[in-house]
């Protein structure tokens, strides 16, 4: 399915409809920079080891969303670290950041069920080794890190469970602990692996955007994540 037929199919609010169209134009004019920026980051990940690269592709969005953050010096939470590609984009990338990786690093029910899940984790300790001091790993599944957590954060990745009741859970509580002007970012806008759209990450998103209505800007709808701000 297209995606803009998609997000109309799931009634999604015209303001992130025109974001998302917005942002087509403007990716239209910017393709060999992205292109160049995201090629330099796959040349780092050369050396990691990697069985999937889901980040990638993101990282131009990143850095043109992110770069209004003050000396690069942020406390950053991402619920779903698989490999670590995410975590070290942001180590490498943003060197004064501090990170929390949370993920259960547990069988995967949705779609993935083929991945060794202990070398998963593995590569993940691997990968993240020469940054020791600068992240913190949480071996849990988000509903638990979220009941133990009290800390906020500026920065707030979700890319966690695909299936929708996960993914709405996830926003709420991450929404609760994210500070004033923080940016909130949410994967798999448009991944569609669940028959009944209302499964899918993009059902629960609307929605969620729907609870906290007025106290959000949007920063910018990519081909595969949203971006918000707390007002
Ligand atoms: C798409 S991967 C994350 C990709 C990663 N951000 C990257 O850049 O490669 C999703 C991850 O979320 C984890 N996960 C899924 N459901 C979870 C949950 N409820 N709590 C914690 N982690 C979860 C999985 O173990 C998996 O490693």
């Amino acid at each position: 399915m297209r995606r803009l037929s998609y997000l109309k199919k799931i009634n999604t609010n015209k303001k992130i409809i025109k974001k998302y169209i917005e942002y087509n134009i403007f990716s239209f004019f910017q393709k060999k920079i992205r292109k160049n920026f995201i090629n330099q980051y796959r040349n780092f990940l050369k050396n990691k080891n990697l069985t999937q690269d889901w980040f990638s592709q993101n990282t131009y969005d990143w850095k043109k969303v992110l770069a209004n953050i003050e000396n690069n010096n942020f406390d950053y939470l991402e619920i779903g670290s698989f490999e670590g590609n995410s975590a070290m984009f942001v180590l490498n990338f943003y060197p004064n950041a501090r990170l929390n990786c949370v993920d259960s690093w547990d069988q995967f029910t949705d779609g993935n069920e083929s991945f060794d899940i202990k070398n998963v984790e593995k590569k993940f300790d691997e990968n993240l080794n020469s940054y020791k001091e600068r992240y913190k790993k949480y071996k849990m599944k988000s509903e638990v890190f979220f009941l133990s957590n009290n800390e906020k954060f500026d920065i707030i990745y979700v890319d966690g469970s695909h299936l929708a009741k996960t993914v709405m859970h996830d926003c709420l509580e991450s929404w609760k602990i994210l500070k004033k002007n923080g940016v909130l970012i949410m994967d798999d806008y448009f991944w569609i692996g669940y028959e009944n759209l209302k499964d899918n990450p993009a059902y629960a998103i609307n929605e969620f955007l729907k609870i906290i209505n007025n106290e959000y800007l949007i920063l910018r709808v990519s081909k595969h994540q949203i971006f918000i701000q707390k007002k």
